[in-house]
């Protein structure tokens, strides 16, 4: 917290945002507040309008309508000091791959002015932080998506930002370092960092403080995970282990007390009236000739209320 201007309660406040292209509305008047050190989860399906508001956040884009402040500073008047002051790792994150790991450090601590004893001290927290230290000489080209993930992180918090936007930071990258990759956010909001995530991914969801669901343009959802679960669910989940084929599906949704069926993992997720529906899901598959499958009822998870929501707005 290095800022002069610090004197702002809440790192992002949202008030009836929009983003119009040409007629296209990609942001429909959507609010909401982001607590300091909080990590802030941002979903939604493919073109919702979350990059766009990221973007728009971060001083990049200019809303069409309404207000929003980033670390107290307005984004229509103050974009410059946003930008100054955040760090932002795009969906594409973009590392110079003809340039070493340290080089991409130096270009991205330049661009934030750092020098000297101040850069050199930064690179090596970063690459401690990382894990990137005795690499950093190789070319950024050569690196593995995780690998490259991590270092672009780096990038983007060289100049010691108060708040870092993230959009599909662990996109393409296998469990195991999208779980290293979070340990990283962890220590980040534990040092007062706020983050604002975006993710495709529900068990990175369940690890937020909060979380807003947007759906084209619109932000139908907002709360913590247990509060969406408990707020957005209707009825009860009932999981069908079964050998989930096209057929199985269809005769699960024509069952009575079925309200919608999808596939979840290798099995069939049921959304039903009351918990007793699994038994009349159960005679209404054996009827229709399945006879190998077993019926529980489970908590809902968030990929279940996300689906409801979504087939709501349908
Ligand atoms: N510069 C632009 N001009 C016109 N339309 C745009 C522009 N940028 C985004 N859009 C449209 O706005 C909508 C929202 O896009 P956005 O990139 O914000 O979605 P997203 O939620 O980030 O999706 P994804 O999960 O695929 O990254 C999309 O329909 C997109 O095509
Ligand atoms: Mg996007």
């Amino acid at each position: 917290m290095r800022s002069a201007n610090n004197n702002y309660e809440k790192s992002i406040v949202v008030d009836g945002l929009t983003k119009k292209f040409g007629v296209f509305t990609a942001v429909n008047n959507i609010s909401f507040d982001v607590q300091r050190g909080e990590i802030f989860g941002f979903l939604g399906p493919n073109g919702s309008g979350k990059s766009t508001t990221i973007r728009m956040l971060c001083g990049i884009l200019e809303p069409s309508g309404g207000q929003a402040s980033v670390l107290g500073l307005d984004v229509a008047t103050q974009s410059e000091e946003i930008k100054r002051r955040i760090g932002y790792m795009s969906q594409k994150f973009s590392l110079y791959d003809d340039l070493t790991v340290v080089e991409n450090l130096d270009f991205y601590g330049g661009i934030y002015g750092l020098k000297d004893a101040r850069l050199a001290g930064r690179k090596n927290f970063v690459l401690e932080m990382v894990g990137l230290k005795g690499r950093e000489n190789e070319l950024a080209a050569n690196l593995s998506t995780g690998w490259k993930q991590r270092l672009a992180l780096g990038c983007a918090i060289i100049h010691e930002p108060e708040m870092v936007f993230l959009d599909e930071p662990t996109g393409g990258v296998d469990p195991i370092s999208r779980r290293n990759f979070w340990e990283m956010l962890y220590h980040m909001a534990e040092a007062g960092i706020t983050l604002f995530v975006t993710t495709h991914y529900m068990d990175e969801a369940e690890h937020c403080h909060r979380l807003g669901f947007i759906f084209q343009g619109d932000m139908i959802a907002l709360g913590t995970p247990d509060q969406l679960k408990k707020e957005h669910m209707t009825g009860a989940i009932i999981e069908v282990s079964i050998d989930a084929s096209q057929e199985a599906l269809r005769a699960i949704t024509s069952a009575s007390g079925v309200s919608e069926a999808y596939f979840y993992g290798a099995t069939i997720h049921a959304k039903v009236d009351s918990a007793t529906d699994g038994e009349k899901v159960g005679e209404h598959l054996y009827n229709s000739g399945f006879k190998d499958f077993s019926i529980q009822e489970v908590e809902p998870s968030l990929e279940d209320v996300f689906v409801g929501l979504i087939e709501h707005k349908r």
